[in-house]
């Protein structure tokens, strides 16, 4: 979203060394040249500065290894780093881990959400400055899920979160929409499906698999493999979080998808393809034959699909990247960045990854 007459924005972007959040401060940094970039990040396992090691000599851009639950600290960022916007993508994010632990869950999802709120509104409530803009975001998750042929999430769908993970997000986002309401603060919200690229942490269905394919592991498609997910390449995401920054009305929620819904099981044979194709030395090829239907995820959503004709009406954002494309340059960044992924196999991951797929022949 280029403007000429646009004025520097001052952000603070939690969660900025996760998936989603260092590939939105990669994108805000190379769009927006002389904006100040604030990341806060906890860097929970999780989180990883070696996302933004590019841009490391950066000088608009300062890294702060932080908490969101802690309100001193985020006092001490608004007032000195005069902050105008926040987007907050700061989150516990997986599901399973949502269903082993979730307490982490509504700490840092409700609890860390409140805490920015908060604090942002004692800094509005003295400023009020009509640029100024909190972008919350959410996921399609806390519509909960869809029947084959039921009409994709729109903006009004009910919310029905059925995992610790989705409802916490779903708390987050009540709070954060009752904040404009009551107190006239200018939140946004926005709701997308899942995303995919560049970065993405080991525990989530598309890099694990790509991992798993490259260390000969096998593949653990969950229950029959035939839920289905609306895929976003994660510069799409970002491309709309701009957007909604920019042009969007604080008070509104704004549906964010790909428009690319897929079963699990044809998602995981479309990368076991890519890989034969694109991977030199395979240990199992085909790397179909890894593939194993293991125990289901507990309370697994069946289907999400998200209508995103409202940003497309109001703000003119579509997305940009096919799954065909987005899925060769993923698989191609996993084959070029083993030395990114390698280190995040962690003995904290092994123990995690014992818990999740705890049947004998799966590690
Ligand atoms: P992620 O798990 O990759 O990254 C989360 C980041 O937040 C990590 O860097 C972590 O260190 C940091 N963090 C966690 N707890 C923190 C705390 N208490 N204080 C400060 N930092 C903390 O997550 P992601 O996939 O990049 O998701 C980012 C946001 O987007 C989340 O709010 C998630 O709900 C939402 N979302 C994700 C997807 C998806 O497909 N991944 C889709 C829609 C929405
Ligand atoms: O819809 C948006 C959400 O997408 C985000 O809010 C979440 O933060 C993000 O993690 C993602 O949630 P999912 O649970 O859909 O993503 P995940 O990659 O964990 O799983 C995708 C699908 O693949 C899901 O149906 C479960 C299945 N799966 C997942 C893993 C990790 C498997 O079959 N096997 C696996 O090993």
């Amino acid at each position: 979203m280029q403007q000429d007459n646009r004025k520097p924005r001052r952000i603070l972007i939690t969660g900025g060394a996760g998936f989603i959040g260092s590939n939105f401060v990669h994108h805000w940094c190379n769009s927006y040249q002389g904006d100040r970039v604030v990341v806060l990040d906890a860097l929970t396992y999780a989180g990883n500065k070696a996302n933004l090691a590019s841009l490391e000599n950066n000088s608009d851009l300062r890294f702060v290894q932080g908490d969101i639950c802690d309100r001193t600290l985020i006092d001490h960022l608004l007032e000195s780093e005069n902050i105008d916007t926040v987007a907050h993508l700061a989150a516990e994010s997986h599901v399973d881990r949502s269903i082993i632990g979730p307490g982490a869950f509504v700490q840092t999802n409700m609890v860390g959400t409140f805490t920015l709120l908060e604090a942002f509104r004692q800094r509005w409530n003295k400023r009020e400055q009509p640029n100024d803009r909190f972008l919350h975001v959410s996921t399609d998750e806390v519509y909960g899920s869809l029947e084959a042929n039921d009409p994709a999430f729109t903006e009004t769908t009910p919310y029905t979160p059925n995992s610790p993970y989705s409802a916490s997000k779903a708390g987050s986002d009540h709070l954060a929409r009752a904040y404009f309401h009551t107190y006239g603060m200018p939140t946004m919200i926005t709701n997308c499906s899942n995303n995919y690229g560049p970065y993405h942490f080991p525990e989530k269905l598309i890099p694990l698999m790509c991992i798993n394919i490259l260390l000969g592991k096998p593949l653990p498609v969950y229950g029959d493999g035939q839920n289905i997910r609306d895929w976003l390449y994660v510069e799409d995401h970002c491309r709309a979080l701009d957007v909604v920054i920019h042009q969007g009305q604080p008070g509104e929620t704004y549906n964010v998808g790909g428009n690319n819904e897929v079963k699990n099981i044809d998602l995981v044979e479309q990368l076991c393809s890519l890989m034969d194709e694109l991977a030199p030395d395979l240990p199992i090829t085909p790397a179909k034959n890894l593939i194993t239907f293991v125990k289901d995820r507990a309370g697994h959503d069946r289907r999400y699909a998200i209508d995103a004709s409202k940003i497309k009406r109001e703000l003119g954002w579509t997305p940009q990247e096919t799954v065909a494309a987005g899925l060769r340059h993923t698989v191609e960044w996993y084959l070029a960045n083993r030395d990114w992924w390698q280190p995040l196999l962690s003995d904290e991951y092994k123990n995690y990854y014992d818990q999740v797929y705890a049947e004998p022949n799966l590690s």
